[in-house]
């Protein structure tokens, strides 16, 4: 069992500053916009606006780019670094869309929390709650940030209660705000007594804040008209009554989230959320590992590969190994044993993220994410350590849910083909299968937006037109057990196996009654729907 998540006195200090999170929403709630602004508190970027226009000027640099523009995507998901109030925080985007939700859920192993932004016209929207289910499995202190008070929003009470019933977990108020829509003043901040004024002239300008001694404070006056503050009083009231006070330590087992009001576009409570993350927030986690979990106070380094992406760089054509540190205090230079192969690495080239911009890691502590640039040996779950066997655990693999054939549009440029499939394969971009009968490859999705996205890009990364064709097949299951029971299975059933990019042995087929079949005939057999990466 993992202790649950706590923050203890004893981690080093530069340990315990971290704050390792994601944003999790709905398209549209307003995640970009608060990334820019966190980024801008946090000194990354000088100008609000720099993320989309950066954004922008690097997808136009290819069609690919172009189609993700296009459809409103994020396809790319990267980590951001940056400081605030003694806090280091490193935020991984999370993709969007939700054909991608197998990426979005090993990007949710690497983090500690998540902030849960949603719009407040809309509450809830179902990206957000299948998100949340993500977060939940695995316990994931959540902050919440209601965006676009500016505008009509629903009622305080109705947000909160929509929470508590749709996700199930205790909502507090850690501020509340002052009126809706145009009447929308700003915010009392409930865990520090403060009025928390927005200012609409300028979006950039950070709230003024106005210190008070409690809701009778005749200070007041000066700043609410008669009867907002009449509301205010009465609905804080209300509040305090039938809301649960904040519980950090509830915050940090996942039970409660604070729940913040504001506005990103007008940098309106944006910096109080910032501190709730560093105040509330866990500290860097333990992480799940065989044979033994890693301590992030250990001292030796250790970390985990969840996330690769190919080519971020066309001119260059590296590949970029996103690793979680779970342990220890790395420094750049140092020779790291990369367990699965038993090799030593020597990460010379280590890279931090900030805003869209890399620079080289000269160090990283437990909680930072780095990026090794490589060609192809670091894979997603692999683990790098000081030399110890450690295997870092819980990140999956799922079975697509689509396959379809993949041919080379040029049948003398099919040796090509193969290479491509499998850099995409360990990039986590689609699972790649090599039927035991047959030539060609089944390639399996998630979405179909994936085949779409991989075809587009293999034309443009390896000048290969690819044709994907339905497979006779719908489902993939990976087949497990005793090697004599494997061995019969697959010679009697040669038609129906695949290899998988690791060479793990597939089970295809369009029936669920087959499925239940082979179950019932090799009763020695395990068929299963996930893998760990590994
Ligand atoms: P996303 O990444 O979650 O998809 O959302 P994004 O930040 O792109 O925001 C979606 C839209 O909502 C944007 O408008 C953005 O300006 C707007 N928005 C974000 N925060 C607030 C807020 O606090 N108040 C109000 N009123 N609007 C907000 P857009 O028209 O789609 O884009 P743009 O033309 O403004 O860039």
């Amino acid at each position: 069992m993992l202790d649950t998540a706590s923050n203890r006195p004893d981690l080093p200090p530069e340990i315990a500053r971290r704050r390792t999170f994601a944003i999790i929403s709905h398209p549209d709630a307003g995640k970009t916009t608060l990334t820019e602004k966190f980024l801008l508190y946090g000194g990354a970027i000088q100008m609000a606006g720099q993320v989309r226009a950066k954004g922008e000027a690097r997808r136009t640099r290819s069609d690919f780019m172009q189609m993700e523009k296009d459809r409103g995507i994020s396809v790319s998901a990267s980590a951001m670094s940056f400081d605030f109030d003694n806090f280091r925080f490193n935020l991984v985007d999370t993709p969007g869309h939700s054909d991608f939700s197998e990426d979005t859920y090993r990007t949710l192993t690497a983090v500690d929390a998540a902030v849960m932004v949603i719009d407040g016209a809309k509450g809830v929207e179902s990206q957000t709650q299948k998100l949340f289910e993500v977060c939940r499995l695995r316990d994931l202190p959540i902050l919440t940030f209601c965006n676009k008070m500016d505008r009509e929003s629903r009622e305080t009470f109705d947000i909160i209660d929509e929470i508590q019933q749709n996700l199930a977990i205790d909502v507090t108020p850690a501020s509340w705000p002052i009126g809706v829509g145009r009447d929308f003043l700003g915010c009392y901040d409930m865990l520090n007594d403060r009025l928390e004024l927005m200012d609409r002239a300028d979006r950039n300008v950070v709230a003024e804040s106005v210190s008070i001694d409690g809701l009778d404070d005749p200070k007041l006056a000066e700043h609410i008209p008669e009867h907002l503050l009449e509301q205010l009083r009465e609905e804080v009231e209300m509040a305090r009554e039938l809301l649960p006070a904040l519980d950090p330590q509830s915050v940090l087992e996942g039970h409660m989230t604070p729940i913040w009001f504001g506005s990103a576009i007008n940098s309106f409570g944006v910096q109080e959320l910032m501190k709730g993350i560093g105040n509330f927030g866990p500290q860097p986690q333990v992480q799940a590992a065989e044979p033994r979990q890693i301590a992030p106070e250990e001292k030796k380094v250790a970390g985990f590969v969840f996330k690769v992406q190919a080519n971020m760089d066309p001119k260059h054509r590296d590949r970029v190994a996103f690793v979680r540190m779970a342990s220890g205090h790395f420094k750049r230079g140092m020779k790291l044993t990369h367990v699965r192969s038993k090799k030593p690495m020597a990460i010379s080239n280590p890279v931090l993220f900030l805003a869209s911009d890399r620079e080289l890691a000269e160090e990283a502590w437990a909680g930072d994410i780095i990026g090794i640039p490589n060609h192809g040996q670091l894979r997603i779950g692999d683990t790098l350590t000081e030399g110890e066997a450690l295997r870092v655990t819980g990140i999956p693999s799922f079975a697509p849910e689509l396959l379809q054939t993949c041919r080379a549009g040029d049948p003398l440029k099919a040796k090509h083909l193969d290479k491509a499939l499998m850099q995409f394969a360990e990039e986590g971009a689609a699972k790649v299968f090599k039927p035991m009968m047959g030539a060609g490859f089944i390639v399996g999705v998630v979405g179909q937006l994936q085949f779409e996205v991989l075809a587009s890009r293999i034309e443009l990364e390896y000048g290969l037109p690819v044709r994907f064709e339905a497979s006779q097949f719908t489902s993939a299951r990976w087949v497990t057990g005793p090697q004599d029971a494997v061995d019969a299975f697959v010679n009697a059933n040669k038609q129906h196996i695949s290899h998988d990019n690791d060479g793990d042995i597939v089970y295809m087929t369009r029936l669920q009654w087959d499925i239940d079949r082979v179950a019932r005939d090799y009763p020695d057999l395990t068929l299963s729907a996930t893998k760990e990466m590994q």
